[in-house]
């Protein structure tokens, strides 16, 4: 990806395979699932489907960084902050993963809406991905930092016995954070207000619709 110009119809080609891999979940980690290391809690149907629930948010957030960071890639010009943006789509395929496979284990389903999560969120990619590599990375430190808090408060929620979720839940803050991190440094600029209100409009709504379908 990072050794090729992309013209209009290779990226239109990348975004429907990309989607349809993310979407069917048709995708492999690189790390094994910090839930592994933890053992089964005895859940009650109540438990399990907040913990689902929280779950499928979580997982459709997981798609949505997928598309944001395809879209940047797709949008950037500077070769280094293209493999900045593919390197840290790894560590989200990993997310999704282990998501995924914790929704199956509390025997719950993702997201309904994914195909629409994921076509949004990589026109928002790549549209921020046209105004120049400081607000490219600066829309990723800001959607970093957003997720980040969103987790913190799925763990406060989360019953208090599913260490399972909760160790995933826990990773993923720590690699947000990072994510976020690099990205300022690579040279990310603060968003303007109005735009970063705008985001947290559209994760509203997104983690509204995903809690139930
Ligand atoms: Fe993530
Ligand atoms: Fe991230």
């Amino acid at each position: 990806m990072s050794e090729r110009h992309y013209n209009f119809f290779d990226k239109c080609i990348l975004f429907f395979e990309q989607a349809q891999r993310t979407v069917k979940q048709d995708v492999l980690a690189c790390r094994i699932s910090p839930a592994k290391e933890q053992k089964e809690a005895v859940l009650t149907a109540q438990e399990r489907k907040l913990s689902a629930n929280l779950l499928r948010v979580d997982h459709a957030g997981e798609v949505c960084a997928q598309a944001l960071y395809l879209g940047h890639a797709l949008a950037a010009k500077n070769k280094k902050i293209k493999n900045h943006f593919i390197s840290a789509a790894q560590e989200e395929t990993d997310h999704l993963v282990w998501c995924a496979l914790r929704l199956k284990e509390l025997n719950d389903h993702r997201s309904y809406l994914n195909p629409v999560w994921y076509t949004g969120s990589f026109a928002m990619g790549f549209l921020s991905g046209l105004g120049g590599e400081k607000w490219n990375l600066g829309f990723v430190a800001e959607t970093e930092m957003q997720v980040e808090a969103h987790l913190k408060a799925h763990l406060k929620l989360l019953p208090e016995k599913d260490e399972k979720t909760k160790a995933i839940l826990l990773q993923m803050k720590e690699d947000e954070m990072a994510h976020a991190q690099r990205a300022i440094e690579a040279g990310g600029e603060d968003l303007p207000v109005f735009i970063k209100k705008t985001m947290k409009v559209f994760s509203k709504i997104m983690t509204t619709l995903a809690f139930y379908v």
